[in-house]
């Protein structure tokens, strides 16, 4: 097939909410749409549990679900889907970040009891700074929940979205009968457990028909009426240019765990998703049909057996036809590296695969030659944008608990950082090793790992500090002023980018008063 074909074909998106909103039970019900898995249940919650905090063994279990379930594919109505699974708890938001950068649109899952909640609000805010399309799925209407116009409002204010209902709840709860399809002007009855076949389907041509009341009962009718004139009053009519700029956002209500409005959603996603886009580099646009291959790794994973050290980087395909055994060039490394087993996941199996195309992700087996970010093509230097690293939030001084072992440490440590586990600071004054992480939960893992993975054991010391934030600045007089004067303040981030660590917003603000030449960067790109 050509490679136009095989792009057209692709539509690689991530499901984004805050945990308990119901991704994992909508990801299963679109895979059994797919036929990718037979029975529900398949597919296991990634999640860390609350729980788990101080569980290593659960962590390690999670860790080693969420390999399998990193990547899932499946085919429908002739296309290819892949799903990437993006980690709802809050401790693996970069993760989540980085994640994001890998997918051409987004499906949105709310709670229809508890709205916008604060991990949504923020993974939609970072899919909006890349103008990525935007499905919202609101889940649970077999539930109690707000009233659509309250959820659409926060959706809007919140979220920042533009809401573009293509679907309307009738009723909600115990009262919950189905919903109204906006645009083919027909009615699903709810079924609990349903299978969504279409005999329960019923086109309504026009809402003031008589027989909407035999249906839906005359109260119920008529509330649908009042709704959906307000509806097209209030809210702008679908284009599918809008939503692929980013600048309109369809909106379905539905029950994922009873199958509940999923088929409509998952035809509306197969209609106007967007295949695989072009790329920006620091040096040019990539566009997915030049033939030269080129993609990024945008994620690793250690292995799931902690005696093998080796780990599977994700890359995304951009542009051109990856090939199994094929020598490519690593950018980073400037060196050339063939790979032999390049795999792809489908639900929880993985398969060896031969060849992938743009919108694809495959799963390299890696001895530690990758960071994440690190770009792979034909020859071509080229640097993917948009991975970035966002300041920690919590800071803690890592010291070596085990003298004997201060190699593995080292090594370890390097190794967790090129994961994008956590991040890591040298201090500039004195050369002490501080780890930033978004959740106290990564520096359990990080300790859990140094011991079981390289034998080694380090210790914590804490470190009341608000952010990390990069320098960035063209005056060579104003940077020489900043060293000179805080000292105290500056470190090396993994990369050898200068940082200037703040003990609070009141001293980040004296700071930036008093270099008024320098940026002060709360993210950086790897
Ligand atoms: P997450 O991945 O976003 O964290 O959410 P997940 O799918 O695990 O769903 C969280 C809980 O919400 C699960 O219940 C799930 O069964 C339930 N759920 C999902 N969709 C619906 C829905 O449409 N209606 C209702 N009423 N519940 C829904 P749980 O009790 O935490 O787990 P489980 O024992 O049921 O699996």
């Amino acid at each position: 097939m050509a490679l136009q074909e095989e792009i057209n074909k692709r539509k690689t998106f991530g499901i984004i909410s805050h945990p308990d909103a119901g991704k994992t039970t909508l990801t299963e019900k679109l895979l059994l749409f797919g036929g990718a898995i037979q029975v529900a249940g398949a597919v296991k919650s990634n999640k860390i549990k609350r729980h788990a905090t101080s569980d290593f063994m659960e962590i390690e279990k999670q860790r080693g679900i969420s390999v399998a379930t990193s990547v899932m594919a499946f085919e429908y109505r002739d296309k290819k889907i892949n799903i990437l699974d993006t980690p709802g708890h809050k401790d693996f938001a970069e993760d989540t970040y980085r994640t994001l950068t890998a997918v051409d649109s987004a499906i949105v899952v709310i709670d229809v009891a508890k709205s916008v909640e604060e991990q949504t609000e923020k993974l939609v805010a970072v899919c909006r700074t890349r103008q990525t399309p935007m499905i919202v799925f609101i889940n649970k209407l077999d539930r109690e929940g707000l009233d659509g116009f309250d959820l659409l409002d926060d959706v809007e204010q919140k979220l920042g979205m533009r809401a573009c209902p293509l679907s309307w709840p009738i009723g909600m709860g115990k009262r919950f009968q189905g919903v109204y399809n906006l645009y083919a002007n027909n009615i699903r009855l709810f079924s609990a457990h349903g299978k969504q076949t279409d005999d329960d389907v019923i086109e309504i041509s026009d809402l003031s028909d008589e027989s909407l009341n035999d249906l839906l009962g005359e109260a119920a009718a008529d509330e649908l009426r009042s709704d959906i004139e307000m509806v097209r009053e209030v809210y702008p009519p679908f284009s599918k240019e809008e939503y692929e700029k980013g600048l309109l956002n369809p909106i379905f209500f539905g029950s994922a765990v009873n199958n509940f409005g999923v088929k409509e959603m998952l035809d509306c996603f197969v209609d106007i998703a967007p295949h695989p886009l072009s790329r920006e580099t620091d040096e040019r646009m990539v566009e997915p049909t030049e033939e030269k291959f080129s993609g990024f790794v945008f994620k690793i994973h250690a292995n799931m057996d902690p005696k093998h050290r080796d780990r599977i980087a994700f890359m995304r395909i951009c542009s051109g036809t990856f090939e199994r055994n094929t020598n490519y060039f690593h950018v980073r490394q400037k060196k050339k590296m063939k790979f032999s087993n390049p795999t792809m996941f489908m639900a929880s199996k993985k398969n060896i695969v031969d060849d992938a195309y743009p919108g694809d992700i495959v799963g390299l087996y890696d001895a530690g030659n990758f960071k994440i970010g690190d770009s792979m093509t034909e020859g071509e230097v080229l640097h993917f944008k948009g991975i970035p690293s966002f300041s920690p939030e919590q800071f803690r001084f890592v010291n070596n608990a085990d003298p004997l072992k201060s190699k593995q440490l080292n090594k370890g440590i390097d190794q967790l950082m090129d994961e994008g586990v956590a991040q890591l600071f040298t201090k500039i004054s004195n050369n002490r090793k501080i780890i930033g992480t978004v959740g106290a939960l990564q520096f359990e893992v990080i300790q859990y790992r140094l011991e079981h993975e390289y034998g080694a054991k380090c210790q914590y010391e804490s470190l009341p500090m608000h952010k990390a934030c990069w320098i960035k600045t063209d005056n060579k007089e104003a940077l020489a002023e900043l060293r000179s004067r805080r000292k105290n303040n500056l470190a090396l981030d993994k990369d050898g980018k200068l940082v200037y660590l703040a003990e609070s917003a009141w001293t980040l603000k004296m700071a930036q008063d008093n270099h008024p030449e320098i940026e002060f960067l709360t993210s950086s790109e790897f």
